[in-house]
C-alpha cells in the first residue's frame, strides 16, 4: 500500500467537505479534478451569476472559500495541501493545483474541520452586545493569515455608511429587472441541490438603520426579535486581482469557520460590492480608500431559543469531482468508488 499518495475515498471525503463552503447564490461555481496526490480546482464559468456578478468576484470569492475549506478538511485527514494558485496563465479557469502529502493531524485539525458541517449562513438578527476582544483577535488573525484585512466597523459615521452602501446597492438591483430575475431563479426553492431554499432565507428588515440583507425570492425564515446587535465586519484585501479575489475567499472561510469554532452565528453579504459605486463608496467611506473591500461578514450570538437553521444542500458529488483528464485527450476511467453520489 502506497503511503505517499491519498486513496480515491480519501479525496472524494475531502472534495465533500470542500463544497459545503458557502458561494454567492449556493451556485457552487467549481469542478474538482484529481490525479495520485493531485487535486485541481477549477471555476466553472457557466455557473456565474451574469446580472449579480457581471466580474466575476463573487465567484473566485466562492472558489476561494471551497479551496480553503478544502485544505481543512485534507489536514483533518492526514494530508497537507500544498497549494499552487493560478498556476497556468493561459487557463485562467485553473484556480489551483493542489497536491496533498503527508501530515500529522493535530487536535486544532480537527476541531476546524468538525466546524464544516455546523457552519451555517444565518441571515437572522442577532442578540445585542460587542463581540468577547479574545474573538475578535481569532477572527482577525485568521483573515492576515490568509493575507487579507478583517476591519470591524464600529464608529458610527462608518456603520451608517456601510448600511447606506447596503440600501443603495439594494435599490440600484430592484431597478434592474435582470438581476430580478436571476435572483428568483437562484432562490425561493424547497429541495432544489443549489441556489437559497425559502427555509434559509429572511425578509430585508425595513429599518434604514439597519444593515439590509439581500432579499431572496420566497423567503419563509422567521426573523428573530429585536434590533440587529451582529458585529458587522469588511473583508478587504490590499489589490482586487484575480489572486486577491481567491485570498479573500481563503480568508473569508477561515473567519467563518474559527467563528462557528468559537459559537458565533455569522453570514457573508456581498451586494454593495457588486455594484461599482456602491463599492466605492464602501472602500472611500469605510476603509479611508487604502483596501479593496470584498466581503461584509456580519458575526455574533443568536437569541437564546433561536432555533437551529437546517443546512443548506449541495449538489451531488458526482457532478462536480472528475478523474483529471488524459493529456491525450481521452477521460481517465471512473474508479468504482467515485461513481454515484
Ligand atoms: C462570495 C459570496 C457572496 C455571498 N453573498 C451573500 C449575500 O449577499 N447575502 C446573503 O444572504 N448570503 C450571501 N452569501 C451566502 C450564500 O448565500 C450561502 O453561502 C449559500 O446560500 C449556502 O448556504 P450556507 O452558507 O448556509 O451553506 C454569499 C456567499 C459567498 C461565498
Amino acid at each position: 500500500m502506497d503511503h505517499t499518495t491519498p486513496d480515491a475515498y480519501t479525496v472524494r471525503a475531502a472534495v465533500a467537505l470542500a463544497v459545503r463552503a458557502p458561494s454567492v447564490h449556493n451556485s457552487q461555481p467549481w469542478q474538482w479534478h484529481f490525479s495520485g496526490r493531485t487535486v485541481e480546482l477549477r471555476a466553472d464559468p457557466r455557473r456565474r451569476l451574469r446580472h449579480a456578478d457581471p466580474d466575476g468576484r463573487d465567484l473566485l470569492v466562492s472558489c476561494g472559500c471551497a479551496l480553503h475549506h478544502f485544505t481543512v478538511a485534507a489536514a483533518a485527514m492526514g494530508w497537507a495541501a500544498q497549494v499552487h494558485r493560478l498556476p497556468d496563465p493561459a487557463r485562467p479557469d485553473l484556480l489551483a493545483r493542489i497536491d496533498l502529502v503527508p501530515h500529522d493531524t493535530r487536535d486544532a485539525d480537527i476541531a476546524l474541520a468538525a466546524a464544516i458541517p455546523r457552519r451555517r449562513s444565518d441571515r437572522r438578527r442577532y442578540a445585542a452586545g460587542p463581540l468577547p476582544v479574545r474573538d475578535e483577535i481569532f477572527l482577525q488573525k485568521s483573515a492576515s493569515d490568509r493575507d487579507a484585512v478583517l476591519r470591524i466597523v464600529t464608529e458610527a459615521p462608518r456603520r451608517s455608511a456601510l448600511t447606506g452602501a447596503a440600501t443603495e446597492a439594494d435599490g440600484l438591483h430592484r431597478a434592474d429587472p435582470d438581476y430580478e430575475i436571476e435572483l428568483a431563479a437562484w432562490s425561493g426553492r424547497h429541495y432544489a441541490p443549489d441556489g437559497v431554499p425559502a427555509r434559509n432565507a429572511v425578509r430585508a428588515p425595513v429599518s434604514p438603520h439597519e444593515l439590509r440583507v439581500r432579499e431572496f425570492a420566497g423567503a419563509r425564515l422567521p426573523d428573530t426579535a429585536g434590533p440587529d446587535g451582529a458585529a458587522l465586519t469588511v473583508l478587504a484585501t490590499a489589490g482586487d486581482t484575480a489572486l486577491d479575489r481567491l485570498h479573500a475567499g481563503e480568508a473569508a472561510s477561515a473567519v467563518l469557520l474559527t467563528a462557528t469554532r468559537l459559537g458565533l452565528a455569522s453570514c457573508v453579504y456581498t451586494e454593495p460590492f457588486e455594484l461599482t459605486s456602491t463599492r466605492a463608496l464602501v472602500r472611500d467611506c469605510v476603509l479611508d480608500g487604502r483596501l479593496e473591500p470584498q466581503l461584509v461578514i456580519r458575526v455574533g450570538h443568536l437569541p437564546p431559543g433561536a432555533p437551529p437553521l437546517p443546512a443548506t444542500p449541495r449538489r451531488p458529488i458526482s457532478e462536480v469531482l472528475r478523474p483529471v483528464a488524459h493529456p491525450y485527450g481521452a477521460g481517465l476511467p471512473i474508479p468504482d468508488q467515485l461513481r454515484g453520489r
